[in-house]
């Protein structure tokens, strides 16, 4: 967790005045444990907040002007209330800007401006939603701020909207519900059509979540998500042969979609519609295990995801693959999987705590070997949505 004083310290130091009327806002990032690649298709997901992500320092302003600045980047600005736009050459300003134009554009009265800092803990490209717990925490804090209702259903929605339009990334809504609402040592068993979640304990006594950082960029916008959705749509197409009113791949049970996959004409898309399916199903089948306790259980469907991920979706590539390998390889790992869209970015595996130092310097080592990049971990827990913290 961020130095609140520091924090504060940075925060007069830029925008002067003293640190009394200073709010602080804080966001996690997420990991999501099972259930990928289906919440755009209308799926369950199974993600979790973490303990570290953005926090945010805020004080109104006497004038409608909207100061932002970051630790992490040396980029500041200050615009107009009334003229926010997207602008490449803003970078990550960009990503408070679409929050503040999505408030407006719904009739959110902002009152007066902002002075804004950002410290942000979470490793920028690693898929642990980093650019979610900007959008959350700005949305939350200036609706706090101005003195508005808080609906953290709505805000995520209203972030994906902002991600999807203004940022640009076609984003389902998974990583933006995560951040807004996750709960301490809970997971989020979300329907991803109807938005229907609940909280399902998720404390795995000695054993403990380790994210594994490839360090390998995954770029959103320029890979090939986009490709994988339109995919999912063609299946959609096909299956509607047999399903008129078919919307999307997650209304399908498993049985009717293996009764009618033959209806899908192109092999790819069928195999990308299969993972959709068998995924969704592998969500419901972890809150069977988990339920009764059974970890092992939950590992093997973790492996299962991640092998479907990379046969079926074929989302995984050289450097997710060999660190789960060696995870895998590991006695006291339960299950290894890659986590978010895929492409790089990071693996999330369930390990026993005294296995853990080995763990950390053997899948270091093999993953180096494999592929000439350095690996970085956390060892995690599972922490709150976006709140308050002064
Ligand atoms: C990214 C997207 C999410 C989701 C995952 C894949 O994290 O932002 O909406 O689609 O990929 O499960």
């Amino acid at each position: 967790m961020a130095n609140l004083d520091q924090l504060k310290k940075q925060f007069v130091q830029l925008y002067g005045g003293t640190d009394t009327e200073i709010q602080v806002y804080h966001a996690p990032g997420r990991v999501n444990l099972i259930g990928e690649h289906t919440d755009y298709n209308g799926g369950y997901v199974f993600p979790a907040a973490l303990t570290f992500g953005t926090t945010l320092l805020l004080r109104p302003r006497q004038d409608r002007k909207l100061a932002l600045a970051s630790t992490n980047f040396e980029l500041r600005g200050l615009l107009s209330l009334e003229a926010i736009l997207y602008d490449k050459k803003d970078d990550w300003m960009n990503y408070p800007k679409g929050i503040v134009y999505e408030l407006l554009q719904r009739g959110v009265q902002l009152n007066t401006g902002f002075d804004l800092l950002y410290h942000g803990e979470i490793p920028n490209g690693a898929g642990l939603s980093s650019s979610a717990s900007i959008e959350v925490v700005t949305a939350y804090a200036l609706l706090c701020a101005s003195g508005q209702s808080v609906d953290t259903v709505e805000i995520a929605k209203l972030a994906q909207k902002s991600e999807n339009e203004f940022i640009g990334v076609q984003c389902g809504i998974m990583d933006q519900f995560a951040v807004a609402n996750g709960k301490k040592e809970h997971a989020i068993l979300l329907m991803c059509d109807t938005l229907e979640y609940s909280l399902i304990p998720f404390q795995p006594g000695a054993y403990k979540l380790v994210i594994g950082n490839t360090n390998k960029r995954r770029g959103l916008v320029d890979s090939k998500y986009n490709e994988r959705r339109s995919q999912c749509e063609q299946a959609v197409a096909d299956l509607r042969a047999a399903f008129p009113e078919l919307t999307l791949l997650g209304q399908l049970t498993l049985a009717q979609f293996n009764a009618n996959k033959h209806l899908i004409g192109d092999a790819t898309v069928r195999s990308r519609a299969q993972h959709v399916v068998e995924e969704i199903d592998r969500v419901l089948q972890s809150i069977e295990v988990l339920k009764a306790g059974d970890l092992a259980a939950f590992g093997e469907l973790m492996n299962g995801s991640h092998d479907s991920l990379r046969d079926l979706y074929e989302v995984t590539g050289q450097e997710l693959d060999a660190m789960v390998e060696a995870a895998r390889s590991i006695d006291g790992v339960l299950g290894s999987r890659m986590t978010g869209a895929g492409f790089g970015g990071c693996t999330v595996s369930l390990v026993h705590e005294d296995v853990i130092e080995r763990f950390i310097s053997e899948v270091g080592r093999k993953y180096t070997e494999a592929t000439g990049l350095k690996a970085d971990f956390y060892v995690c827990s599972i922490g709150n949505g976006v709140e308050k913290l002064v």
